[in-house]
């Protein structure tokens, strides 16, 4: 079912090459996702976002849920739509197709707080 957090923590398992989940935890190639949901777009201390990620930080960037699915489904594409940028590249190369596992990993983060 959707919105599934233990299903979404599975789900995780494929970021962990790239991001950390827990507290405290260190940036890898990607920021440590602790409370992402929360904290906002960006905004993990010590960790270097692409060039496309902080224009769409500048453009309004909020991790809504909305935000959230259409980041995971292709964020290079996202990055683009959001900063108006049409050659910002996301830092993140992973795409995540399956709209079920977008929403349980989203339920997942939501949890981590
Ligand atoms: C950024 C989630 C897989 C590399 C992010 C952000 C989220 C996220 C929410 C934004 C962080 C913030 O606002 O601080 C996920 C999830 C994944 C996943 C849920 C698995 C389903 C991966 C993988 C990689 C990766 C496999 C490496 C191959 C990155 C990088 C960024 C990022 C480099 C920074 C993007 C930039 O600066 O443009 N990820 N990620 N992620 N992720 Fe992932």
């Amino acid at each position: 079912a959707a919105q599934d957090a233990a299903a979404g923590e599975k789900v995780a398992k494929r970021c962990i090459a790239c991001h950390t989940f827990e507290e405290g935890g260190p940036n890898k190639v990607g920021p440590n996702l602790f409370g992402v949901i929360e904290r906002g777009p960006g905004t993990a201390e010590g960790f270097k976002y692409s060039k496309g990620f902080q224009a769409a930080v500048d453009a309004g960037l909020t991790w809504d849920d909305a935000n959230l699915m259409a980041y995971l489904e292709d964020p290079t594409a996202h990055l683009r739509e959001v900063s108006g940028d049409s050659s910002a590249r996301s830092k993140m190369t992973f795409k995540l197709k399956p709209e079920d596992d977008r929403q349980n990993v989203i339920a997942y983060m939501k949890t981590l707080k």
